[in-house]
Parts: C-alpha cells; sequence; structure tokens
C-alpha cells in the first residue's frame, strides 16, 4: 500500500495558459514540451486505516486544513483520486477496493525551489500519480496516469513522459480524450540543452491557476493567442522531428512572449519578470544576433531558460555565468546553484527506497 516515484518537470515550447473546463484541467490549446533529466521531486504515498486524515508533507514541512496547498491542490486531487479509482475499479476489480478509502500519508521532496516557475507542480503531480497508481495497485497505463496527473496541475499530464511530449487538448466534456502522448524519447535529440537561469528564488504571488484563468477571462488578446496556436504546434512538431534547432528555438521564443503579452495584457496586469530576467532575454537576443545560436523560454516565473545546443553550451555558460555571478555574490554555498543546465531526460520511475518508513 506504500509505494515511491520519482518525475521530473517539463519545460513548455508551446505553452499551455488556459483552460475550457477548470474543474477537469482541460486546456484551451495543445502545448508541447520537453522533460528534464533534472529538477525531480521524488514523493511516497501510503494508504492505510492507521491514519485519521490525509497527511501531506512538502518539503519537510506539513500543510493542513486550511491552508491553500492542502485544500486546493492536494485534497482536491485525492478527491478525483479517488472518483477516477473508483470508476475504474468497476471496469477492472483491483485487489484491495477498501484500501481507496483509506486515509493517505503523501511525503514529497524537490530539490529545487517550488511555486517560482520552475514546473515544480509538473514533477509533483506526475510523481504523485505515479506513486498513487502502484500504492493502490490500479494498473494505469500512460494514457490513464497522464489523464491523473492532468487533474493535479495541467502541465504534469505531459512529464508522464519523458524526452518530447504533446498534450492534446480532447473535445470531449468529459476529458477522457485530454492526454499528453510521447513526440520522441529522451534520447532522440542528445544535443538539446537547456540552461535555466535562477533569477529569484521567491515564490511568486501569483500562481499559474488563478493567473491563467483570468487571463482568459480578461484579456483582449486571448482569442489572437488560440488563432496563432496551430502554426506554432506545426513548427514545433517538425522541429523536433526533424532536430531542427531553429525553427524549435525561434518557435518556442516566439511563444513564449506571446504567452507573456496574454500576462500583461490580462486586468490586473500579471507581470512575472524582474530586472534580471529582462537582462537575460536582451542578452541572448544580441547573442543570437552576434552568431551564437540561443534561444530563450520563460514561464510563469521570473526564471530564463536558455535553449541551445550541446556544441555551444559552454561559451554561454561562461557568458551566462558572468551576468549570474554578479548578482549572487552573496550566495551561501549551501544554497543551490543558480544555472542549471538540462537535457531531454526520463519519464517517472517507481523506485524501492521511501521518504518514511
Ligand atoms: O500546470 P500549471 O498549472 O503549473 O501551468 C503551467 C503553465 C506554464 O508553465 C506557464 C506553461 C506550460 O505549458 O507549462
Amino acid at each position: 500500500m506504500k509505494a515511491t516515484a520519482i518525475a521530473n518537470a517539463n519545460i513548455a515550447l508551446v505553452k499551455y495558459w488556459g483552460k475550457r473546463d477548470e474543474k477537469l484541467f482541460l486546456p484551451q490549446n495543445n502545448s508541447i514540451s520537453v522533460t528534464t533529466d533534472c529538477l525531480s521531486v521524488k514523493t511516497t504515498v501510503e494508504f492505510s486505516s492507521k491514519y485519521k486524515k490525509d497527511i501531506l508533507i512538502l518539503d519537510g514541512k506539513e500543510f493542513k486544513s486550511g491552508s491553500k496547498e492542502y485544500d486546493e491542490y492536494f485534497e482536491s486531487f485525492l478527491n478525483k483520486l479517488r472518483i477516477s479509482a473508483k470508476t475504474k475499479l468497476r471496469i477492472h476489480p483491483v485487489k484491495s477496493p477498501s484500501a481507496l478509502f483509506n486515509r493517505v500519508k503523501v511525503v514529497s521532496k524537490g530539490g529545487f525551489p517550488k511555486a517560482a516557475g520552475l514546473a515544480s507542480s509538473s514533477a509533483g503531480f506526475a510523481a504523485f500519480a505515479v506513486a498513487a497508481n502502484e500504492a493502490l495497485s490500479l494498473g494505469l497505463k500512460e494514457k490513464g496516469l497522464s489523464i491523473l496527473a492532468r487533474q493535479g496541475s495541467g502541465s504534469a499530464c505531459r512529464s508522464v513522459f519523458g524526452g518530447f511530449a504533446e498534450w492534446k487538448k480532447g473535445k470531449r466534456k468529459n476529458g477522457q480524450d485530454s492526454f499528453a502522448i510521447q513526440i520522441a524519447p529522451e534520447n532522440y535529440w542528445p544535443d538539446f540543452r537547456i540552461i535555466i537561469c535562477l533569477t529569484s528564488k521567491k515564490e511568486k504571488k501569483i500562481k499559474s491557476r488563478a493567473g491563467m484563468a483570468q487571463t482568459v477571462k480578461t484579456s483582449p488578446f486571448y482569442p489572437g493567442w488560440l488563432k496563432t496556436i496551430e502554426d506554432d504546434l506545426k513548427k514545433v512538431r517538425k522541429g523536433i522531428k526533424e532536430k531542427n534547432f531553429s525553427l524549435v528555438g525561434k518557435t518556442a521564443e516566439e511563444n513564449c512572449l506571446k504567452m507573456h503579452s496574454l500576462m500583461l495584457s490580462t486586468k490586473p496586469a500579471i507581470i512575472y519578470w524582474n530586472s534580471r530576467t529582462i537582462e537575460l532575454m536582451r542578452k541572448v537576443i544580441d547573442w543570437r544576433e552576434n552568431g551564437l545560436e540561443c534561444y530563450f523560454t520563460i514561464d510563469a516565473g521570473p526564471q530564463v531558460k536558455i535553449l541551445c545546443l550541446k556544441k555551444d553550451l559552454e561559451t554561454l555558460l561562461k557568458r551566462v555565468k558572468k551576468i549570474a555571478g554578479l548578482e549572487f555574490r552573496n550566495l551561501k554555498k549551501s544554497e543551490m546553484k543558480n544555472i542549471i543546465i538540462a537535457k531531454p531526460g526520463p519519464g517517472p520511475k517507481i523506485v524501492k527506497t521511501h521518504l518514511f518508513s
């Protein structure tokens, strides 16, 4: 009844920003991402009658009923998990259905800042879904896991796969056709690199869930965004298939800027960037114009992710370190690195070492 999974965060190349169904987490458009080989979250899940209530411990801190994390993210996902599992039970009887009605203890640990625009929720809910599937012997395969993870955090449905994945928005009202599929496995494009630059480690004030809902409601540019998405998706799919870095990078950067224009035009405006974010964006454009091919993408936070190829990694790192080094002069040794190098990584895995006994 206890299981542990590790999953990695993904970074979107064509973004998801807005739902057509808030309860089921159904998106307005398809999105494409690359799952990283780092930014991992490990989660242990145990359903047992020994627990009197559902327990959530994230990075050593217990979250209780009444907190946003517990009520809006944890309990609401658990309810969906229990409903999905019950529906599933009707089709395939599993060994211990009663376990579903037991309380659960969930302990989760990530080696990077939460809610800072590093897609921690994509790794967190993918690990949670995979561990729960194992703990309850639900027998969900990738599609079912993707549907389940989606209902914790939309982007998590893509972290069920390694390499490059596309989340199909689906058309059905019940969301059963809204899940991710793999476009290319983790070892398909070994030269693809992402330099993740942490410009701030603070938790963001506006979470993506609330932010995107406000954007759909108030941004006058939202219909324009939806009109251009198909074209971005086509280019990024083609770029990945042909390993055409220029096409993937250029489209990803343009798509990111379009998403941020939606945020800026939301009422009230959502501005995730800080001055370092903008400095890095300008530098990337400048370096590129001077012959070093690189592109940026930024999610719901101030962190800049620089896309490049392996051959240019060292040159870029030297330049990036100069900027980040200035800003992080006072970093303690124990603090996390502010530059992380990622490449396409694997999907979730079940491991034997649990986070609690
Ligand atoms: O899955 P959420 O609710 O964390 O939203 C993710 C939103 C973006 O990271 C900005 C874009 C994306 O597609 O991952």
